[in-house]
């Protein structure tokens, strides 16, 4: 769900309906804005997409320069026009993101005075508690909220505006992301950059505990308790082009071809191939530190948790520490066991997914180090932990992720490779073959994005299939983990990922001639293995489409559909494996007619449990 906010000079409900039409990928059931005229406030909500709310305010224009506006993904409450923010009592209308965890309590207390409720949404009292404080005396706006807060336990980035205040917007985050855009003679707030980034470069990033009160001539701010606080803004350098779809028909099309650009961003400036070292001296791991660690943990969700399989095996094969990978949601409540010789790596492209968080904080709890790898400046994962190492794949729009995947890899890999070296159990010799390697990744990707009509003649042949099996071993597991999941994500077939050792123990009881097999079988390490795991699927007349290395003659034996792979290094392999199936998925999905950009169900950044 997202936040938009504007006050200024100009009509504050397209600028607002259009930053909410660029949070759209952070998935939403229904919208809505809170417009002040100068008079009074007007609401206008909708159920179902951002088109239905502009539809609306065609019929019934909303005028006025301050206003809130809102995309809704229901935790508490059905979807519904009821429940769609803005939320309002009294004078006040709000728009929340976030869960009050005590709202419970809070509503009874506030029936007791004779509130009647007209929603199911714990952001409701929020706007009761404003409006108590307002009834009770307490001004202006900007004390009322902060006194509001004082009562609310739970996560949350608010935007509120009041009748009494034709000219203000006050804004509040405890543990969701808001940010604050500084225009000329107007400001801004957002849930993410992109929804700002046409107005404003110019942004502050508004810690937890923050309550601020923007005017179109500027901000001041303080925290919930009313101690004066300074926030610096800092210049955001993605330009508004870099967010838009650049001629495809999808986000997930644009955002997979932007790969070669975006991975040779992530690694430019950190990369010594004289030296064969790595520099990240921001991540604060001193040599002294690498030299501690005893054992690397990994934490993340989602796509972010395959890039992390695959960063163990590089921590473990290049730097040689004992490592492990862990689902965040698994660790949060498991008692888990940390240590302050391990380093937690947090590996979340958003930063602010709610399970990741919360193991990064169990992990501080222990006494480990965290570092984080993450995509969003500044976002609540990265702040908690003791360290980041940034991916700069620019902002990601299509649910489904893709290039920031591929930015994690690259991460994880240099992160191995620095690891390695401060340690010295990785030779420089070896470290300047994969850091050479990896250089050269964008220009391989390059290659095969070229060849991607093959790709489609490939998906067409996969439209009607409701099973899918994605085999893979070694760094060629987490791209089969991966291909499975990106294809379920957004074609809403069944597939399912496996390490192809572990197919005997299972999937060999699928296969049949109906049964499309995707396998990862690069020339690498295991390729011996998988072969023999494919001659297995191919005695049970099962279809393997394979995802291998260019003069592979053996494959051509065995797979019906080959996609080539330009030969690399091993230990690079996984930058390039997954670019055909981050292809499969989308033109599988696009055949079916499925909205790639926001597949049913899924959101981009789940700051919920
Ligand atoms: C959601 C997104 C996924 C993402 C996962 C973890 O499920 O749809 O694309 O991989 O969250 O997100 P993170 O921001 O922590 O990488």
């Amino acid at each position: 769900c997202g936040i938009v906010g504007y006050v200024g000079t100009r009509h504050a409900a397209p600028i607002i309906v259009d930053g909410l039409r660029k949070l759209e990928y952070r998935g939403y059931d229904s919208a809505g804005v809170a417009i002040h005229d100068g008079h009074s406030i007007e609401i206008v909500r909708t159920l179902g997409k951002l088109a239905r709310l502009g539809e609306a305010l065609e019929k019934r224009p909303l005028a006025g320069s301050t206003g809130i506006g809102h995309t809704r993904w229901a935790t508490h409450g059905r979807p519904s026009e009821a429940n769609a923010h803005p939320h309002s009592a009294g004078s006040v209308a709000v728009v929340h993101n976030g869960i009050i965890e005590n709202h419970v309590a809070v509503r009874q207390e506030l029936e007791v005075d004779g509130v009647k409720f007209l929603s199911d949404t714990d952001t409701e009292i929020v706007a009761h508690l404003i409006h108590r404080e307002l009834s009770r005396g307490k001004k202006p706006l900007f004390a009322a909220v902060q006194a509001a807060l004082r009562h609310v336990v739970g996560a949350y980035a608010i935007a509120v505006v009041s009748r009494e205040e034709p000219d203000v917007v006050v804004v509040a985050r405890h543990g969701s992301p808001l940010v604050v855009g500084i225009g000329e003679g107007e400001m801004l707030c957002g849930s993410d950059i992109p929804a700002l980034l046409a107005y404003t470069r110019s942004m502050i990033f508004l810690e937890d505990g923050d309550v601020a009160e923007l005017r179109a001539s500027g901000m001041r701010c303080e925290t919930v308790s009313g101690e004066v606080v300074t926030r610096k803004a800092k210049h955001i350098d993605w330009s508004p082009v870099q967010a838009e779809r650049g001629g495809y028909k999808h986000f997930m099309r644009k955002e997979i071809h932007e790969q070669p650009e975006v991975v040779e961003a992530t690694l430019r400036g950190r990369i010594d191939l004289a030296e064969g070292d790595v520099y990240a001296a921001e991540m604060g791991v001193t040599p002294e530190v690498a030299q501690s660690i005893r054992r690397v943990y990994f934490v993340a969700c989602g796509t972010s948790h395959h890039a992390a399989i695959a960063g163990r095996y590089w921590m473990e094969q290049l730097a040689k520490v004992p490592s492990v990978v862990e689902l965040a949601s698994e660790v949060r409540y498991r008692e888990p066991l940390f240590y302050p010789d391990d380093l937690v790596i947090a590996v979340s492209q958003s930063g602010e997914t709610a399970d990741t968080l919360a193991a990064v904080k169990a992990a501080k709890a222990g006494g480990a180090r965290v570092l984080a790898v993450a995509n969003v400046l500044d976002s609540a994962i990265p702040r908690v932990s003791d360290g980041a190492l940034y991916t700069h794949a620019g902002p990601e729009i299509g649910v489904a992720s893709t290039k920031c995947f591929t930015t994690q890899l690259a991460a994880l890999l240099l992160l191995a490779v620095y690891i390695g070296r401060r340690r010295s159990t990785l030779p420089q010799e070896r470290a300047q073959q994969v850091l050479q390697a990896l250089w050269e990744i964008p220009s391989h990707q390059r290659e095969i994005l070229g060849d991607a009509d093959y790709v489609h003649a490939i998906a067409k042949k996969l439209v009607h299939a409701k099973d899918v099996l994605f085999l893979g071993r070694g760094l060629g597991f987490p791209i089969a983990l991966e291909g499975a999941l990106k294809l379920k994500e957004i074609s809403y077939a069944h597939a399912e990922g496996y390490a192809a050792g572990e197919m005997k123990h299972g999937p060999i009881a699928l296969i049949d001639e109906h049964l499309p097999v995707v396998a990862v079988c690069p020339r690498d390490a295991q390729y011996d293995k998988i072969l023999s795991n494919l001659q297995a699927v191919r005695a049970r007349e099962g279809q393997v489409i394979a995802i291998a290395t260019k003069g592979d003659e053996a494959m051509l034996e065995l797979a019906q559909h080959i996609v080539w792979i330009p030969k690399a290094p091993d230990e690079v392999m996984p930058l390039l494996t997954v670019l055909p199936l981050q292809l499969i998925a989308y033109f599988v999905a696009n055949l079916k007619g499925n909205d790639v950009d926001q597949p049913r169900n899924l959101a981009k950044t789940v700051t919920v449990e």
